[in-house]
């Protein structure tokens, strides 16, 4: 039910809706856990969209790769097809896109928006890969590209960059984009075993078809890569990031984490720094009581500091199909603001040489303690404390760039001592 406030709040905001509403034809890509939900929320909220925006929405066709999958009890199965070409070929006036992945994903997008329609996907590899490319031809055929699902699930962080802070000046923006891998490492912190944790976010519908997308960074990477774009103006694919996952030992990452008294977390940041845009995605060790630390489950957070608005933070659900459809839902009726032209000059992306601290943690063999210390001294590497648990040895070095932990890496790597190693923001 609608307050007065949003009432009132509405009505400043909106022109009133039209006495017979306006029918929006919506051809829909996809109905697995996002696409699903959303005809759920079209049927059920069809009075109230009618009502606040003067929309009847009206799904004209469902593609889907099979027909013979369960599908929501609200969904007409004569809606259904498996022929993408008759699904390009339908007159709709916005069509969704929320099957993931760039094939056939780019193109349903060329398509509708080649014709001038419009285009909302929850699809973060296409905008990652190919979002420039699909604004300029929305642009250039009077269409319209709307993505806010694609980031962040339910926060609407697309539309806080697109529509009013990435037009101020951002100066950095960081923060946890991906539900899957916060949700398996708030799991490993309760006791749970990773096996049982990664299956458990599967079944909630929060992991990607290829849950390795997830663990490994990318899912965060083409997020960030979203992000970037729209608060510095860099081309997403140009956009120079080093990436890495929760994998391969999460449990590890979790108790060493846990014994440096914080908490991991799979942190996604772009920075602006005097030599040009750096970025990452890695896993951190943060302090259990700030805004990354207290971000648990399927929950992102995206911090954005603005260099005249100082910093805001955004945080709440970002995976699972109720809170994806949610955005989506968000961008079908009302749609955000035009896309900022890239800028004349876009900041330089460049290698991150900041410099951090870094735990390293390695398992025991006979020579386990001697190889981490020898090996953390040859290249030239720091270490301003080392703790023992069990089979584990892990040193905590002081401020170096990623470069000499790289040197070290490969050299550990060699010796079979399967490093895990994270950055650290905790005072150990
Ligand atoms: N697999 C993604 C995640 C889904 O876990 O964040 C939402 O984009």
């Amino acid at each position: 039910m609608s307050t007065l406030l949003e009432i009132e709040n509405d009505a400043i905001r909106l022109p009133p809706p039209p006495r017979t509403p306006r029918t929006l034809r919506v051809a829909l890509a996809g109905c697995g856990t996002v696409g699903g939900e959303l005809v759920r929320l079209l049927h059920h909220g069809a009075a109230e969209i009618r009502a606040r925006h003067g929309v009847r929405v009206r799904l004209v066709r469902v593609l889907v790769a099979h027909r013979g999958r369960p599908r929501p009890a609200e969904l007409d199965p004569a809606l259904l097809t498996t022929d993408l070409d008759a699904f390009l070929a339908e007159d709709a006036d916005v069509v969704v896109e929320a099957i993931g992945g760039v094939d056939p994903a780019l193109r349903i997008a060329r398509t509708a928006l080649g014709r001038g329609r419009r285009l909302v996907t929850a699809n973060k590899a296409l905008i990652a890969a190919h979002g420039p490319e699909l604004a300029l031809l929305a642009r250039r055929h009077r269409g319209r590209l709307d993505f806010e699902s694609a980031v962040a699930g339910g926060i609407p962080v697309i539309r806080a960059l697109r529509d009013s802070l990435g037009l101020t000046g951002i100066a950095r923006v960081r923060g946890i984009l991906n539900g899957t891998t916060n949700f398996i490492l708030t799991r490993l912190d309760e006791g749970w075993r990773y096996a049982d944790a990664l299956a458990d976010a599967q079944a909630r519908g929060f992991a990607e078809a290829n849950p390795a997308r997830d663990l490994s960074g990318e899912d965060a990477t083409d997020k960030l890569r979203i992000l970037a774009w729209l608060a510095f103006g860099i081309r997403p694919d140009a956009l120079v990031l080093r990436r890495r996952g929760i994998d391969p030992d999460p449990e590890r990452l979790a108790a060493d984490a846990r014994l440096l008294g914080g908490a991991a977390r799979l942190v996604a940041e772009s920075v602006e720094t005097e030599s040009g845009v750096v970025a990452a995605v890695e896993p951190v060790i943060v302090p259990l009581a700030g805004p990354l630390g207290r971000t648990r489950g399927e929950e992102n957070v995206v911090l954005i500091e603005s260099r005249s608005n100082g910093g805001i933070t955004l945080s709440g659900p970002g995976a699972g199909g109720g809170p994806t459809a949610s955005s989506l839902l968000a961008d079908l009726v009302r749609g955000a603001g035009r896309l900022a032209r890239p800028a004349a000059e876009p900041p330089v992306p460049v290698n991150d040489t900041r410099e951090h601290r870094w735990a390293l943690s390695v398992v025991r063999t006979i020579h386990a303690a001697g190889v981490l210390d020898r090996t953390l001294a040859r290249a030239g590497v720091p270490t301003s404390t080392v703790l023992a648990d069990g089979d584990r040895r892990v040193a905590v070095t002081e401020p170096v760039g990623w470069q000499r932990i790289d040197l070290a890496l490969r050299v550990l790597g060699a010796e079979l001592l399967a490093p895990v190693v994270s950055r650290v923001e905790v005072s150990v």
